[in-house]
């Protein structure tokens, strides 16, 4: 048994005012709690990614992470009943006089279980596929009870038939009004390591439906097409609400050295009743290539009638009887194949034309 290393900690007036303190006492990182009228220690340091335990909030005796939320006794130091194997380290604490002095030998060891990784964690493949691979995802909100027509899913959709039938692709479409999935936690504003891929959301909660895009955009998808109207000058809420989750992609870059997005292609739908076409596109082209994407030539169509364009009833009519705003998709979707192509096999370039989408014009 290793000899006792007893250290002057704190106070107990400290301690007891505050009621959790972080110290690095020796190299050991310790978060002391004042519970229950008496001080206790365990490591500051969580099992999941080293979240600091000192900075959690405190229900009953357990200290929930500050990151994602586990759980660890102040006492035990071991997780709630049913994962009570997991366990951070304990150390003896005793109150001298008005301080408070910890055993940096651990009275209780770290215990790690190991869990299953995600299915997202897998390594990622930046292969190329002879079938190119087009995953659409609709981000216009609407109620699926009762739906109406959507301008930029009209496209999307056309987009990804013109990709199946015409251009040998597979396809997929997600549309995020039909995914139930949480906003992101902001764990990036907390630590940079707080923000994990997968995303801490996806992997502590079974219920969150936003797997199926991570997966499509991360692993399978060779182009990736994004559909939104213009609301109040922006993209749609859905949008944002998909792309914040999608911080967990974009620090790879900065915290692990790794970018997840390799030689693949996005392009934008764009549509709106009135006006910001411009704005919108400089947003979606900025933060997809933030995540590492590339882009075809012309990278996106789009279609406003402009600030003073009251009247949506007719903006509807005119994209659902405009060939050219069909041809703009097709021709969209076909640069971006081609350009995911040429990603793969720097040889083959085809010029592809940007003849139509700015303006909806009946057949
Ligand atoms: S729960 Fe502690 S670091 Fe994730």
């Amino acid at each position: 048994m290793a000899a006792p290393r007893w250290v002057l900690a704190c106070t107990l007036s400290d301690l007891a005012e505050q009621g959790a303190v972080a110290l690095t006492l020796e190299h050991a990182r310790v978060a002391l709690f004042w519970h229950e009228g008496r001080p206790y220690a365990i490591s500051n340091v969580c099992n999941h990614k080293g979240g600091p335990l000192a900075e959690g909030r405190v229900r009953g005796e357990y200290v929930l992470c500050p990151w994602h939320a586990w759980e660890y006794s102040v006492k035990t130091g071991k997780g709630p009943p049913g994962y009570d194997e997991e366990t951070v380290p304990t150390y003896a604490v005793e109150v001298r006089g008005g301080e408070v002095w910890v055993n940096l030998e651990p009275a209780t060891p770290r215990r790690k279980l190991e869990h299953p990784p995600h299915p997202l964690a897998r390594k990622v493949q930046h292969e190329h596929h002879e079938r190119p691979r087009v995953l659409g995802i609709s981000t216009t909100a609407m109620d699926g009870d009762n739906p109406r027509f959507s301008a930029s899913d009209h496209l999307l959709e056309h987009a990804l038939e013109h990709a199946r039938t015409d251009l040998g692709a597979d396809t997929q479409l997600q549309r995020l009004r039909e995914l139930s999935f949480r906003p992101c936690e902001g764990n990036y504003s907390k630590a940079a390591r707080a923000c994990t891929w997968p995303c801490a959301i996806t992997e502590r909660d079974p219920a969150d439906q936003l797997t199926p895009v991570y997966e499509g955009i991360v692993h399978w998808a060779d182009v990736v097409l994004i559909a939104t109207p213009i609301r109040w000058g922006a993209p749609s809420s859905l949008y944002f609400k998909m792309i914040e989750r999608m911080n967990c992609i974009q620090n790879q870059v900065t915290i692990a050295g790794r970018s997840l997005i390799e030689r693949k292609v996005a392009a934008f739908i764009i549509m709106g009743g009135q006006d910001n076409i411009q704005s919108v596109a400089g947003q979606m082209l900025m933060f997809f290539g933030e995540l590492g994407f590339q882009f075809p030539p012309f990278p996106f169509i789009a279609h406003s009638r402009g600030w003073d364009a009251e009247d949506m009833h007719r903006n509807v009519q005119a994209v659902q009887a405009s060939a050219s705003l069909r041809a703009g998709a097709r021709e969209l979707v076909a640069r971006a194949i081609e350009t995911s192509r040429h990603l793969h096999d720097p040889g083959h370039f085809e010029r592809g034309g940007r003849k139509a989408g700015a303006r909806a014009r009946p057949e």
